[in-house]
Formats: structure tokens, sequence, C-alpha cells
């Protein structure tokens, strides 16, 4: 049986491209308003995790801000006012690379910010690559926040296990990222923190410039539509599921009422959420007539345990 990911290679057309990765870079907004303040003070941090590699990410760069006695607000980002960004002096947004891309919900919120003029903003993503087009999801992000005035100083991608299931988790991906997030990781978020920070001081900007490879056409493909496609069950098994609510907290678009056990498939972003989070195995995903299972269950499963940086043993 196909893996989703073999589905996804098979059924593009333009497949072959992806043999011949030519990289260009193509550069825009290369102005931007002067910054606020070269000395930030008060840093908005805002997330969106689906499994919790992000969010960790989020909370080192949290504390390590902290420990230069900066005030540091973070949370996730549906949960932020859209009102409070102007009051801050530096915003970092962190989310994960879903599907070659910025996830569409962290997207459409980003449109709708206010003014954010002189506000150095910067992002990160996390990914399960190598091949899933970080580099140009977290300047997707740049981008907008760039459109609303911010300016751009920092972008980095850190890389852990993927999140995304499979039938057995047995992709290149899924075996080759399992010691990941690792010490170089949380090394790369103390650079990227610091690194950051000294830029603002300097009053130096970075440019959005995106790399142009073929392998970028695969956005183009329908991506999540065709996975819907072949994700021929989705549903909730009401004699497993103990009534958390974990499932409706986690889904972007509110897709899924577990009570009535029904999923909205015209909602739903085939983000997993729901799957991956469920601690009773209750949500029922099957892919071209295979059962999933979640992201905890795979760890727990192959005995993996998730490194957490030294930080967190000192900030609360
Ligand atoms: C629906 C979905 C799509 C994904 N697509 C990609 C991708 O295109 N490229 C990639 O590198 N990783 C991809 N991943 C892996 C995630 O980006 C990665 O595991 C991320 O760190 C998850 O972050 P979180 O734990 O904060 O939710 C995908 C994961 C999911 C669940
Ligand atoms: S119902 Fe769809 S959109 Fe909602 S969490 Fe599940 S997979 Fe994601
Ligand atoms: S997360 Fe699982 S157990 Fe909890 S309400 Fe949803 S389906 Fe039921």
């Amino acid at each position: 049986m196909d893996t989703r990911r073999n589905f996804i290679k098979k059924s593009a057309i333009i497949g072959a491209a992806l043999c011949f990765p030519v990289a260009l870079t193509r550069e825009c907004l290369a102005t931007y308003p002067v910054l606020k303040t070269g000395e930030p003070k008060k840093v908005l941090i805002l997330w969106y995790s689906q499994t919790g590699h992000t969010r960790r990410y989020a909370r080192l760069i949290r504390c390590i801000l902290k420990e230069k006695n900066l005030t540091v607000d973070e949370r996730e980002f549906q949960e932020a006012d859209k009102k409070i960004l102007p009051d801050y002096d530096f915003i970092i947004i962190g989310t994960p690379v879903f599907y070659y891309d910025t996830p569409s919900n962290v997207s459409d919120w980003l449109e709708t910010i206010p003014s954010i003029k002189g506000i150095a903003v910067a992002s990160f993503v996390s990914f399960g690559g190598p091949e899933g087009n970080q580099h140009n999801a977290s300047c997707h992000i740049l981008k907008l926040l760039a459109k609303k005035g911010g300016v751009p100083v920092g972008r980095d991608a850190f890389r852990n296990i993927p999140t995304y299931p499979t039938p057995r988790w047995d992709s290149d991906n899924q075996i080759s990222g399992q010691h990941l997030p690792n010490a170089a990781t949380f090394d790369q978020v103390r650079r990227f923190t610091n690194d950051t920070l000294e830029r603002i001081s300097r009053g130096e900007t970075i440019s959005i410039s995106y790399e142009i490879e073929m392998r970028e056409i695969l956005r183009a493909l329908p991506l999540v539509w065709m996975n819907k496609k072949a994700i021929n069950k989705h549903t909730v098994d009401a004699t497993k599921c103990i009534r958390c609510g974990t499932c409706v907290r986690k889904c972007p678009t509110k897709a899924i009422n577990p009570f009535q056990q029904v999923v909205d498939r015209n909602k739903c972003l085939a983000c997993f959420g729901c799957l991956n989070n469920c601690p009773a195995g209750a949500v029922v995903m099957e892919y071209s007539g295979e059962r999933l299972y979640g992201f905890f269950e795979y760890l727990k499963r192959n005995n993996i345990t998730i490194m957490e940086p030294e930080e967190f043993k000192t900030c609360s």
C-alpha cells in the first residue's frame, strides 16, 4: 500500500521536477520602515503548534529573552488579541511547516493584524523535512508581517521528528529524524535569538528572499485536497472516546464534533491535530484503507522521549 508521500509524488505530473532542484532566490520588499527601537524591552512570541515542537522552541526563546531581563509574553496565536500587537517592540512568530507551506490558518490570521509599523519582527518554523520548503515558509510569515509595517530582523527553521502520520510511521524522514530535536537544535535556537537581538541593536534588517526551486511547483498542487481524497474515513469511535474535548481544542477550523462522531470534511484542513492528540485513540482516520495512528502513540510504541532544553529546568 502506498504511503501518503508516495501518493503525492506519484500523482504529481511534475514529479520529475523534484530530481532537478534548481535553486534561485527572489527578493521582495527590500526597504522597510525605521525600527521603533534598537533596545527592545517588550517582546511578544506567538506560536501555532499541533504536537508541541514549535511550542518548545517558542518557550526556549522566551527563557533566553527573560534571562536578558526583557518582558516577554508568549502564547498560542489564536489566544492573542490582535489589538495588542502594536504594544510590543519585537514580535516573533513560530509555526510548523504544513504541506510545504505556512499553515493556512496562521497566514489568514496574519493577513488581518493591525499596523505594526516600525516593530522588529522575526519568524521561525519547525519542520520534519529535509525537503520541506522551510525557508520559504518562514519567509512567507515575514512577508505578511512586513506588509503590516513590521521590520524583518531574523528568520530560521528548526528540524525535528515529523508529526505527519503515515500508516506505519516509516517514511525516511520519520526514521532519520527520530533523535531530533537534540542539543544542536537547541543551540541553533539560542543563536537565532541572540543574533536577532544583536541585529536589532545594530539597526540591521534582513531581506525576504524566496528560494525558487523546481520543488516549489509542488505547492501549486492542491495537496490538502489530494490528501483528503485519500483519507477515506475520518470519524470518532464513540466506544473509545472519553469526551475530553482535546480534538475540539486542537482543531483550527472547528471541523470535528466528537460528541456526534462527525467531521465536517469541507472545513477540515487535514492537519491531523485531532488524530495526533487524541489520548484515547478514538479518532478514526484511514488512509487508502489503512488505519492511521497519532504522533504520541508513535512515540510511545517506539520508546522515543523528546529532549527538552536545559533552560526548562530553571525557567518557569
Ligand atoms: C499535516 C502536516 C503536514 C506537514 N507537512 C510538512 C512539510 O511539508 N514539510 C516538512 O518539513 N514537515 C512537514 N510536516 C512536519 C511538521 O512540520 C513538523 O513535524 C513540525 O515540527 C510540527 O510542529 P508542531 O509539533 O509544533 O505541531 C507536516 C506535519 C503535518 C502534521
Ligand atoms: S478535523 Fe481536520 S482540521 Fe480539525 S484537527 Fe482534525 S484534521 Fe485538523
Ligand atoms: S480527543 Fe479523543 S477522546 Fe477526547 S473528545 Fe476527541 S475523540 Fe474523544
